[in-house]
């Protein structure tokens, strides 16, 4: 028996939990993410996890992001291992994200971002 036999096929993610908040900031004034406050949703989310006790190896990580891409939609943040795309206005959104989908492992439907938005 080699150590391949016995590996489990998809080892626990170092966070059950990652969610990238776009705070991308354009000077040309063509949309992004920042004209929503983007850096204040972000910092927001990252003191309720840690208010929660979310936060930490094997829980949730709440991390800044460059531009992903769908700043039509903005402000945008992803969840991984999901993959959920999500849209915000305020702070109670984002309250709700972490209650239901960070801490519960319910997606907020809700708040999902529609799959044909782009940039
Ligand atoms: S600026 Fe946020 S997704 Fe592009």
């Amino acid at each position: 028996m080699t150590a391949a036999d016995t590996a489990p096929e998809h080892p626990p993610s170092y966070y059950r939990h990652h969610i990238f908040f776009c705070v991308n900031e354009r000077a040309n004034g063509e949309a992004c993410c920042a004209q929503h406050a983007a850096q204040q949703a972000f910092e927001h989310c990252k003191a309720r996890v840690r208010a929660l006790g979310l936060a930490g190896p094997g829980q949730v990580r709440v991390n800044k992001a460059g531009c992903l891409d769908r700043c039509a939609g903005g402000p945008v943040a992803v969840v991984y291992p999901e993959g959920v795309w999500y849209t915000y206005v305020d702070t109670a959104d984002i309250d709700e994200i972490v209650a239901s989908h960070l801490r519960d492992g319910v997606v907020v439907e809700r708040l999902r971002l529609p799959p044909d938005v782009g940039r």
